[in-house]
């Protein structure tokens, strides 16, 4: 590694400024003098979208392989896959001379409607945090950068470039920044790229809290941040709150910017130095891994198959699939011959082939005799002919292959859906085809949930297939026909209503805020906290075979927060097929503090089994699968108390339940100030310990003034709840002439000895 120290000493002012906006969109700024080559970066994440010139924002890029979105790649709870699918993207990247990738997104599903949902994984953090960090390990195990995005709190399109996401404390610790936080820490991506949005007020690229207190000083991270392409509005601003590198280039004036700042004072020169280094030390990390070369197109393409048919939901299934070899299928639907396999957006690849749906079915359907008809028209228009044409068609077949892919223009980078719905005509479709043939499965193309009550009680099955990537028409008959069973489960809840949903009433916002109004409870945290009837929950997928749950066990009942704990379970393969089971630990906490969600996803693997195997499941537990983030504290802080270790097939569906003690290990000061109430007074173990022996006399004055005296009604006031939800120093205010001190001495006396000063 070139000495990057001495390399900012030999530098002008004017080539550290021009080193912090790029050259070109797609490249750093070179400083050939001194030995400071160029980096490119290109889009992502599920595929390298890399221009060929890199002076333009937006060109056809170079063939890659378009492997499934992140719907698709959540849904497999595949850590390892989701490595290995990280290392073809740093063979692909090595190969066309990229040296980061923009990606992975780990945003939250906040909404169904959000437009890019199909490029973010889950609506759970801890899923989000472990799929987004093994992509990160993959890619950056073969030398190449990441660029993790986009921090934070990036959850709409609507107004993307400037609504500000108004959020308390603590929903954006524990829901909106914890996938980063967990990606930061255990992957350490090379590049954060910081979002457009607003958080409180803030331009995220011009928000220390976020970029310099939160992301560099509190979890440690050490490469670079860059602005989402167009995010930076103030250079100087920018840089003073952590952003180091902007993009795109070039852009001659914010160096010029940046110059005159640091000569006027306004900026001091070791900030743009720090920026600066963090650029070199990228820099000269992506140097080390030489570029060019090949990529091996087919593997790519296999494996990119074996992660779509892996993420695919199988959602429903009444015993149609896996097919029996029928021989007259209908195939209906546009999507079975155009494959719909991505979205649209900076995501959207430039594929080394594209596996047809259809033909990738005739391949394994033997000498059956396959019957193709549009069923809708891409404009999404209504068409009774077409109704008409698929009714003939499935009446006369042993079975009917519905492909139904969402039209191309609702999901895409820069706008939000406005429903979940299919089309009408598609609904209409899927209507009058099971009327005449009942044994029809319907093969979902879409990158969110969409609804389906209008249509699923007539369908014998229903696969998710996701925007599936360039494989995926091959992987949908995989798993059709049962060359793979289907083990995908969903990353998100599906949803019977868009009213059901969490952010129903607070989603996208107006005037230029969105106000976070539930808080922590999104995804099933919300369904489960209010008991609302879901289409399919979090965490849900039907297989082929069926699996056991047994002999739950945990290393111990009884542990402190910082040694965590093992929870293991027996699952059997029952059925008579190899599969593999997505195995749930999600924590419950009895009693706590602050309002807690019902459940939360703790810890999962994925098992594979054959049929009759038993395998055991170990799981830890650790500090932060039982901790929250308390405001008031400014950390994540332990209770003493039970938890009950919830191991589920899905998060409704829980098979065994282990209840545990933790004792804390935290010390925490004491929160008590002038605003505190008896109760807290009470509660506090140093307030109790200090006022404990007055209070019996605060509160029998308390019943005389409030209470009327003895045998007297007063006025028809329960005194207790009342006195004790007051403050201490409002309750000596009434009785302020019976007091040796003034109300304020007194309670300040009071905290003096709680707090431990003055004694
Ligand atoms: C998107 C980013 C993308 C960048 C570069 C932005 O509009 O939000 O995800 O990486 O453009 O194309």
């Amino acid at each position: 590694m070139k000495n990057v120290q001495s390399i900012i000493a030999s530098m002008t002012l004017e080539e550290k400024a021009a080193l912090c906006t790029g050259a070109t969109p797609w490249t750093t700024t070179a400083v050939e003098r001194l030995g400071v080559p160029e980096m490119t970066v290109s889009d992502g994440p599920h595929g390298v979208r890399h221009v060929a010139d890199v002076n333009t924002l937006v060109a056809a890029s170079l063939p890659a392989t378009c492997f499934p979105t992140a719907s698709c790649t959540a849904s497999t709870w595949d850590v390892d896959l989701l490595r290995e699918m990280g290392q073809a993207l740093a063979e692909e990247c090595i190969a066309l001379k990229v040296d980061v990738v923009l990606g992975p997104g780990t945003n939250m599903k906040r909404s169904p409607l959000g437009g890019r949902n199909f490029e973010y994984f889950s609506e759970d953090p801890y899923l989000a945090g472990q799929v987004a960090a093994a992509f990160i390990e993959g890619v950056q195990s073969k030398g190449v950068g990441t660029s993790l995005k986009h921090y934070a709190v990036n959850n709409q399109e609507f107004r993307r470039m400037t609504i500000s996401a108004e959020l308390d404390e603590r929903t954006l610790r524990e829901i909106y920044l914890s996938a980063f936080e967990t990606a930061v820490k255990k992957a350490k991506p090379w590049t954060v790229m910081c979002a457009y949005n607003k958080v409180n007020g803030s331009y995220c690229s011009e928000n220390h809290k976020l970029l310099t207190e939160i992301l560099k000083e509190e979890w440690g991270f050490e490469g670079l941040v860059v602005s989402d392409w167009g995010a930076v509005h103030d250079r100087v601003a920018s840089l003073q709150a952590g952003l180091d590198l902007e993009m795109p280039g070039p852009k001659p004036r914010r160096t010029k910017a940046v110059v005159e700042a640091v000569r006027s004072g306004k900026l001091d020169e070791s900030v743009l130095n720090e920026a600066v280094r963090r650029i070199l030390e990228i820099v000269f990390k992506a140097a080390k891994t030489p570029k060019g070369g090949n990529f091996d197109i087919d593997a790519h393409h296999a494996l990119a198959r074996r992660i779509a048919a892996e993420g695919m939901v199988l959602l429903k299934n009444d015993g149609l699939l896996p097919l029996k070899n029928p021989q007259h299928i209908a195939v209906i639907g546009r999507a079975a011959q155009t494959a719909h396999f991505q979205g649209g957006g900076s995501s959207h690849i430039n594929p080394t082939l594209v596996d047809s749906p259809f033909k990738e079915l005739q391949k394994l359907a033997g000498n059956a005799e396959l019957n193709y008809v549009e069923g809708y028209s891409a404009s999404g228009e209504s068409s009774q002919a077409l109704i008409e044409q698929a009714i003939q068609n499935a009446r006369s077949a042993d079975v009917a292959l519905l492909y139904i892919a969402l039209p191309e223009s609702k999901e895409s980078e820069g706008h939000d859906r406005s429903d979940i719905d299919l089309t009408p005509q598609q609904v209409a479709l899927i209507k009058a085809v099971t009327a005449v043939q009942p044994k029809t499965v319907v093969i979902l193309n879409n990158g969110a949930p969409v609804a389906m009550g209008d249509w699923i009680g007539g369908v014998a099955a229903v696969l998710e297939a996701w925007m599936m990537g360039q494989a995926g028409g091959g992987a949908i008959a995989d798993v059709l026909y049962g060359r793979a069973n289907p083990s995908g489960k969903l990353a998100e809840t599906f949803p019977l209503r868009l009213i059901d949903t969490p952010a129903y009433l607070n989603f996208p916002g107006e005037n230029g805020e969105v106000r976070y109004g539930e808080g922590l409870f999104i995804g099933y945290r919300y369904y489960d906290a209010r008991q609302i009837p879901v289409q399919f929950p979090f965490g849900y997928g039907l297989s082929y075979t069926t699996f056991a749950y047994g002999n739950p066990k945990v290393s111990t009942t009884s542990f402190k927060d910082v040694d965590g704990v093992t929870v293991s379970v027996q699952v059997t393969n029952t059925g008579k097929v190899a599969g593999k089971e997505i195995v749930q630990v999600y924590v419950h906490d009895h009693k706590s503090g602050l309002v807690r969600s019902p459940k939360e996803l703790k810890a999962f693997a994925k098992v594979a089994l054959k049929p009759g195997e038993t395998k055991t499941v170990s799981l830890h537990l650790d500090f932060r699968a039982f901790a929250y983030y308390h405001p008031a504290y400014r950390q994540w802080i332990t209770e003493d108390g039970e938890f009950d270790l919830l191991i589920g097939a899905s998060s409704a569906d829980i098979r065994c339940t282990q209840t545990v003690t933790l004792q804390s290990t935290l010390e925490l000061p004491s929160l008590l100030d002038r605003e505190s109430t008896l109760r807290d007074w009470l509660e506090d173990p140093r307030g109790q310990h200090v006022f404990g022996p007055l209070f019996q006399q605060v509160y029998a004055q308390i019943q005389a003034t409030f209470g009327g005296g003895e045998g007297s009604e007063g006025i028809g006031m329960e005194v207790s709840d009342f006195a004790m939800d007051m403050p201490l120093l409002d309750v000596f205010e009434f009785q302020e002439n019976t007091l040796p001190a003034s109300p304020e001495e007194m309670v300040a006396e009071l905290l003096a000895q709680v707090h431990g000063k003055g004694q």
